[in-house]
Formats: structure tokens, C-alpha cells, sequence
């Protein structure tokens, strides 16, 4: 068995050439640490042709079991997840790991008296509620493979998922409480649900107390639906490239894809990831802000943290409501030792004022940890003197939904530190930048594309449904690699600096939008032709967008156009797909085969018109000093 965590910067490099010249006695060491029904017959199996990537090839496991039963006998009584709510004078909630394990086992028998069985698609679709963590664990019990939806995507955006996954249940509330707001539910899953065939059923969750359309036979309460069903529930045995879940991200183009996790690797990866980068202690209480609809609240709220038998704390409400010091406050409150959050609420916090922060004692902190998007440098710096007092670690983790776990960033506070800069790759982590022509760039200093030239335990195994489409996307671009779709670039010291998407995904408030996706949403008003998105910087979102819209005829009222496109958007999307700002023009810059040329559109969006480079390819150059004098 090998040890988990690493200790000091020098450790880390020993691991690191360990993980690299011989990556199957590192990582079988490393996969000792849990418990197995089955010890795999090797280590590892790869191509990134096909791709086809198996990690533990033959094990067998329940990744709950490692989660909860493994540390009943040490840890039951100890906190697994502190739930704070939205409203400060609601009581918060907490459930020791024995509780936890009762509350997973009760719901997971009612899944499956309720119909779900292994390999079943579930989807969820709950705000920030312990019910959510308990109905994750309860489908990686079975064997269901969960696919949670984040509770702010619209009726559409959620069909399309139900609809790609073949989903046979869905999970939800009555509505959720965001700040000020409460927001329905259930209504959005009715809505949805008119075009999905596969549900079978839905459980809702009573969350606001609203009285609320159930549809008969279809629809169940969740206090229905566990009554009679507590008692052990025995965990599903799977093999460890079963999927253990999936969750659409967006990408370049068309519909947002299903990534798939499977059980084993990420499990591994997940937990070693989790004690590495945040020197997780057995006493400590650490706090991740995200939700459990993206990648980070999946990975490091719940797997990981719980993996390791940690105290997690999970957040109902937004980072101002009440007001600007909620995190700190809780930070306080529970004597918070690791907190990890995104620069666009660093940012928007900052905004507020140091007032908020300095209320609050927030000396239990040793490691906070931003993710997401890029942090800037007047951000990293509040952030490291204010919120961390100039005494804590700073770690910036970069990775993405494709890769299941952190990949480049400090550990802990034995990692050098450089404001801006992700720094090293973890342990089994290979990443190289390119140039466009796929030559691996040696110099320091010098922007590439960002790949990874090897497997890890927790990297995506496909999209669902469509494992070309996972071929095309990531492991086509450069034969041998893994594409990231990120540009960065390596200091002399071997740091890595993430310098953002190259393609064409917008990033706003660390959440991923194609643009094709907003383009087809905002394609939907009837009065549009067509339209062309691009991103620009924002100074708390990181990015916003900037959406150039062609429409038939005249617009007699911009404004409320605007207004209309705005209302398309939030129906096929959500609300966090906003356009900023929607220009009208009477046509795109294309070239003379047909292609939109963004880089125009961007510079204009980012209001730098005075390089346009060369637009002599267009097809219509005139369309450009149009859309340049009218900018918004
Ligand atoms: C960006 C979120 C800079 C990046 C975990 C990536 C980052 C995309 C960072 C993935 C960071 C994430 N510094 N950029 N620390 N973390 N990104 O799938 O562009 O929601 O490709 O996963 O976010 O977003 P995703």
C-alpha cells in the first residue's frame, strides 16, 4: 500500500517522477487504500485512439461502501456533511457518517422499490438540499447512474439531458430558495417531462411546504416514497469501469454532451486529489461553495471529501444574501479550516467591501482554494490577504468536468506560490503544450495549447450515448493527446498559467456555455435570422456575453427585442445564459466560404476595434464598419 498523502514540496517531486516512470505500481499502490470486492487484474489499458482508457481492469467495488460503511466503525459518529441553509434563522443540519449511511441506505431501497435498477439513468434535479447528496449516494448504491442537473437550467435544457441520458426517473422539490428568491421546481420537471417518454416516475421532495400538481401515478413524494424502507440496503457490486455517472457540460458545438465517469478511477482519483491538494487533517472542517450541480460540488463536496472520511459542509444560499459576509460568517461559525470557491465570487466580494470580511474571525483557515476560471492577480491578492490573512495557502485548481479531479495546483502550503499561476501537475499527470501544428513547446514563457499526453485515473471514458463524439472532441485535435480546449502557458520554473478557453466556449461565473448553444437558443425568436455569440471580459464574471444578432425586418424597438431574445435564452437555457449585451446588425462578417470570423466579432466585444487584422477573406467587409460604429 502506498500512503496517500504527500508532505512536502520535495515529496511531491519524488511522487511525481514515481507516478510518471512507472504510473501502475504508483496508482495500484495508491487504489490499496480502499476497499475492493475483487482487486483488479491490471493496473491499466489505454489508447487515446479509439479512445478506450480502463483503469483497475477487473476489480470490483461500491464506491458508497468506501464513502460510508468503510468508516462506520472508526467515524460514525463523526460529521459528514454539515448542511448551512439559506435562511441564517433556519436551523442548519448535520449528519454523522452513521446517519448519512442510514439516510443513503432508506433511499436507495426506495429507488428500488420505486423500479430503479442497476445501470438505470436518474436524474436530479434538487437544489442544495441534503436530499441531493443522499439521492447521489442512494444511485451509486445500486448501481442507477445519476445525472444531476443544475437547478437553474431551464424546462428545455433539461429535457434535452432526460432525453440524451433515456432517464427513467427524475428527483426533485417543490422549488428552492436562492437569496431572496424561492423558485419553482417541480413545475420546470412538468414542463420537461411533456417530451421525455423514458420517465417512469418522480420523487419530490417537499422543500417550501408548497401545495403542488402531482400526477397520479407518475409522481411520488419523497416521504412516501422511504416510508417503510429504512434498514440496511446492501451496496450493488460493480466492476470498475461501470459508469458511475454522468453530467452535461457544454462544449464547441451542438447540444451539450453527457460526460461519463466510471466507478474506479474516480474514486481513486477523486479522494487522492482531495487529501493531496487541500492537506486534508481528520479534525479539520472544510467548505466547498460550488453546487453539487457542476463537476467541483460532485467531486469535492461529495466524493472526495467523503471518500476520505472528511467533514464537508454544503450550502443552501448565495454568497450575499443576507449580506457580502455570509461566507465569512460561516467560515467562522464552523470554524472553517479549507474553503474552496470561484473568482467570480472572490470577485464580487472584494467588491463589497473588506468590512464583510474583516467582522468575521476567520482564523481557523490554513487553505483556500479558487476554481473554476482564472483568477487575476488584484483578485488573488484580496483573496490571499484578506480572506486567508496573508497566512494561508492560496491553491488554484485547474481541471475540467472531462477530467473528474483536479489536475494542476498547489498542495496545500508546501507548494511555491505565484499569483495567477495554477502551478504543477499533480502526481500522474502529464500535461504538454502544443503549437498548433502539434510540435510540444519546450520554451518557457510561450502560450500552447494545453494537452495531457497520458491517462489518469478519473479521465472521461465517453460521452454518453455517442463515444465518437468524445473521440472528435478531445483526442482528435493531436494524435496521442488529450485536448483540453484551454491555452496556457510554463514559466522557467515549470509553473503553468491558465490563460483560458481557445475554443469557442464561454466561460461566465465559471460556468461553461457553447456559443452554438446560446446562437440556436437566440435563434428561436421569431424575428431572428441568425446570430453570432462571443465572449468578453467582465470584471466579476470573468467573462460575459456579447451576442451580434441579424434579424428579417426592421426592428421597431430594440429594447424590446433585447428584452424578447433575452426571455428565448432563459427558456432554452436558464437564466445564467444571459446575453449582456445584443447587437443588432444587418450581417455577420463571414467569409467567402460561409464561416462566422469570431476574432472580429471579439475584439469589437471587447472594445478594441483599433486591429482588426486582415479582413480582406470577408465576403462582405463592409458589414464590419457597420457593426464597429454601432457597437454597444
Ligand atoms: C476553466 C470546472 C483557470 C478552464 C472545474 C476549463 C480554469 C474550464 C480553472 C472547465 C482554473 C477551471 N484556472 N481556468 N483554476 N478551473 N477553469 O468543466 O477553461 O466547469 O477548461 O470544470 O474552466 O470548466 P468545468
Amino acid at each position: 500500500m502506498k500512503k496517500i498523502q504527500i508532505n512536502s514540496f520535495e515529496d511531491y517531486r519524488q511522487q511525481y517522477q514515481e507516478s510518471i516512470n512507472n504510473p501502475e505500481e504508483f496508482w495500484g499502490g495508491i487504489a490499496e487504500n480502499f476497499n475492493w470486492h475483487k482487486k483488479w487484474d491490471q493496473v491499466l489499458d489505454w489508447n487515446f485512439d479509439e479512445p478506450k482508457v480502463e483503469w483497475f481492469k477487473g476489480a470490483r467495488l461500491n464506491i458508497t461502501e468506501n464513502m460510508l460503511d468503510r468508516h462506520l466503525n472508526t467515524l460514525g459518529d463523526k460529521k459528514a456533511i454539515i448542511w448551512e441553509p439559506n435562511e441564517p434563522g433556519h436551523s442548519p443540519k448535520t449528519y454523522t457518517y452513521q446517519e448519512l449511511y442510514d439516510a443513503v441506505c432508506e433511499f436507495a431501497n426506495a429507488l428500488k422499490s420505486q423500479g430503479v435498477q442497476k445501470g438505470d439513468r436518474v436524474c436530479l434535479y434538487l437544489p442544495m438540499i441534503p436530499q441531493l447528496a443522499i439521492a447521489v449516494l442512494a444511485c451509486a448504491r445500486i448501481g442507477a447512474i445519476h445525472s444531476v442537473v443544475f437547478a437553474g437550467f431551464s424546462a428545455s435544457a433539461l429535457a434535452d439531458r432526460i432525453q440524451d441520458a433515456e432517464a427513467k426517473m427524475v428527483i426533485t422539490s417543490d422549488g428552492l430558495r436562492r437569496g431572496v428568491k424561492e423558485v419553482p421546481l417541480k413545475s420546470v420537471v412538468d414542463e420537461a417531462l411533456e417530451n421525455c417518454s423514458s420517465v417512469e416516475r418522480v420523487i419530490v421532495f417537499s422543500c417550501l411546504n408548497w401545495n403542488i400538481d402531482m400526477q397520479e401515478k407518475r409522481d411520488i413524494w419523497w416521504n412516501d416514497a422511504i416510508r417503510n424502507q429504512a434498514g440496511p440496503c446492501p451496496a450493488t457490486s460493480m466492476d470498475a469501469e461501470d459508469m458511475l455517472f454522468i453530467l452535461y457540460t457544454s462544449g464547441s458545438t451542438g447540444k451539450p454532451k453527457g460526460v461519463v465517469h466510471s466507478c474506479a478511477g474516480y474514486m481513486v482519483y477523486t479522494a487522492y486529489s482531495f487529501q493531496n491538494v487541500y492537506q486534508y487533517q481528520p479534525e479539520d472542517i472544510y467548505w466547498c461553495t460550488a453546487d453539487i450541480g457542476w463537476i467541483t460540488g460532485h467531486s469535492y463536496i461529495l466524493y472526495g471529501p467523503l471518500l476520505s472520511g472528511a467533514t464537508s459542509i454544503m450550502f443552501e444560499g448565495i454568497p450575499t444574501y443576507p449580506d457580502a459576509g455570509r461566507f465569512w460568517e460561516i467560515v467562522a461559525k464552523y470554524k472553517v479550516n479549507q474553503f474552496l470557491t470561484a473568482p467570480t465570487a472572490i470577485r464580487s466580494l472584494m467588491g463589497a467591501g473588506d468590512e464583510h470580511v474583516e467582522k468575521h474571525d476567520l482564523s481557523s483557515l490554513k487553505v483556500i482554494g479558487s476554481v473554476g476560471e482564472p483568477i487575476n492577480a488584484e483578485a488573488w491578492h484580496w483573496y490571499h490577504d484578506k480572506v486567508g490573512r496573508g497566512q494561508c495557502a492560496v491553491v488554484d485548481n485547474w481541471w475540467q468536468t472531462e477530467t473528474g479531479g483536479i489536475m494542476i495546483s498547489g498542495l496545500g502550503n508546501f507548494s511555491p506560490q505565484k499569483p495567477t499561476y495554477a502551478g504543477y501537475p499533480l502526481p500522474g499527470i502529464q500535461p504538454v503544450l502544443l503549437n498548433q501544428d502539434g510540435t510540444e513547446i519546450e520554451e518557457a514563457d510561450v502560450e500552447g495549447y494545453l494537452c495531457i499526453k497520458a491517462p489518469w485515473p478519473s479521465i472521461l471514458r465517453t460521452t454518453y450515448g455517442d463515444h465518437e463524439r468524445c473521440r472528435v472532441t478531445y483526442f482528435s485535435h493531436y494524435k496521442g493527446y488529450y485536448f483540453t480546449g484551454d491555452g496556457a502557458k510554463r514559466d522557467a520554473d515549470g509553473m503553468f498559467r491558465i490563460i483560458g478557453r481557445i475554443d469557442d466556449v464561454i466561460n461566465v461565473s465559471g460556468h461553461r456555455f457553447g456559443t452554438a448553444e446560446i446562437e440556436n437558443a437566440i435563434n428561436e425568436h421569431e424575428q431572428v435570422v441568425e446570430s453570432a455569440v462571443v465572449g468578453y471580459p467582465h470584471p466579476i464574471k470573468g467573462q460575459s456575453i456579447y451576442a451580434f444578432v441579424v434579424c428579417d425586418d426592421e426592428i421597431p424597438e430594440e429594447e424590446k427585442a433585447r428584452i424578447e431574445i433575452k426571455e428565448v435564452v432563459a427558456k432554452q437555457i436558464g437564466k445564467i445564459a444571459l446575453p449582456e449585451k445584443i447587437q443588432f446588425v444587418s450581417g455577420l462578417p463571414k467569409t467567402r466560404s460561409g464561416k462566422i470570423m469570431r476574432r472580429i466579432l471579439r475584439k469589437v466585444a471587447e472594445g478594441d476595434v483599433s486591429s482588426l487584422g486582415d479582413t480582406s477573406t470577408l465576403l462582405d467587409p463592409a458589414v464590419v464598419d457597420e457593426i464597429v460604429q454601432k457597437a454597444l
